[in-house]
């Protein structure tokens, strides 16, 4: 079983081996629509409401009982220290009332080992792109566990990030990811040519680094000079030229990663994973390079409980010892920290 709450989503998965059995989902996200962002006292609230009601959900839906899982895993990091501490505490109850061994384990290698509840165990050395509203990362993954490496990393802004200061700037409702993929349909991405940063010859030490907040500031700019000119921008032109650029970049470097390390998968995870044209994006560039491309299902992308039952059991099947009773809530745990002692 798998326990999620490191932002706004109350998740509790069921899984057997890489067999979903259950997904249980409750999230505050209209509570912080009106304050264009997560408000982590409203989320941590929120997370206390829902959680046994999610966790009777997950019962539910798959007819097993805490009674009868072999071990729980829950995100320990990272997020926000308020709402993981709901979710570590509730796991650390149940481990001690059911005698179950407990696993604190990272929620960004979550959500790139949730697509093995898709597809099937990872069977090679693969690179993963992680897109969500706090990171963006290119992982090279010789095992989901054991064997993380970072390779890149945003140096600003995170691409879930973008997708959501630039909904606000055109208008359009938190969280905004989804609003532009809609939006961007009827519009013309070749309209404005937005910079792609850090994609340059002559930045090897940032290839696999990213950053949106000139992008950022260039779609404000853009919307304030053609206010000045009095003239009305057309926001579906505006969000899918800024989508392309995103969705360019975050799909060129994940592509130049596999080659360079010689990989023919390339997993992509996390909210911004969701979106059409960058999945469109990565099957063409995959499919040209010979590299076999896994996106897990939309509703699996964004966060859930399932991504940590998904994790957890690879933990498991790996025999590591479990987590202590004292598991704290690691609001900064690096990528390469996958569970917690
Ligand atoms: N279709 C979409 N296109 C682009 N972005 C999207 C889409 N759907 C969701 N997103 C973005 O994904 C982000 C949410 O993803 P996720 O739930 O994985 O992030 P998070 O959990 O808040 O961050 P982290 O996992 O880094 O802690 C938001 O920024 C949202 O705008
Ligand atoms: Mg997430």
């Amino acid at each position: 079983m798998g326990i999620e709450s490191s932002c706004d989503e109350t998740g509790v998965g069921i899984v057997r081996g890489t067999e979903l059995l259950a997904h249980a989902l409750s999230s505050s996200m209209e509570q912080h629509v009106r304050f264009g962002g997560v408000v982590p006292e409203v989320a941590s609230r929120a997370h206390l409401e829902a959680m046994v009601p999610t966790l009777e959900q997950a019962y539910a839906e798959s007819g097993v009982r805490v009674q009868d899982v072999d071990a729980i895993a829950v995100t320990s990091g990272p997020g926000l220290t308020g709402a993981l501490l709901v979710g570590v505490a509730a796991a650390k109850a149940l481990a001690l009332a059911h005698d179950k061994p407990l696993y604190g384990v990272n929620h960004l290698a979550a959500h790139v080992a949730v697509d093995q509840l898709e597809h099937g165990r990872f069977e090679e050395r693969a690179v993963a792109l992680l897109v969500s509203g706090g990171h963006t990362e290119i992982l090279l993954v010789d095992d989901i566990v054991t064997g993380i490496t970072l390779l890149g990393q945003t140096i600003d802004d995170a691409a879930g990030e973008a997708f959501d200061k630039v909904a606000r700037l055109l208008g359009l409702p938190y969280p905004g990811g989804p609003h532009i993929d809609r939006v961007a349909r009827d519009g013309d991405p070749t309209t404005i040519a937005f910079p792609r940063a850090l994609t340059g010859r002559d930045l090897d030490k940032h290839r696999y680094d990213f950053s949106f907040s000139g992008l950022k500031s260039a779609v404000a700019r853009h919307v304030q000079h053609e206010d000045r000119m009095g003239r009305t921008f057309e926001v579906a032109d505006i969000a899918a030229s800024f989508q392309d650029s995103v969705c360019d970049v975050l799909t060129k470097k994940a592509i130049d990663a596999c080659l360079d390390h010689d990989v023919k998968t390339l997993i992509i995870g996390g909210g911004v994973a969701a979106n059409g044209r960058l999945r469109q994006f990565a099957e063409e560039r995959a499919a040209k390079a010979g590299i076999q491309i896994r996106v897990p299902r939309m509703g699996l992308c964004t966060d859930n409980g399932a991504m940590v039952a998904a994790l957890g059991a690879e933990v498991v099947r790996r025999g590591l010892p479990p987590s202590s009773l004292n598991l704290p809530a690691d609001s900064s745990m690096p990528v390469t920290h996958v569970v917690a002692a």
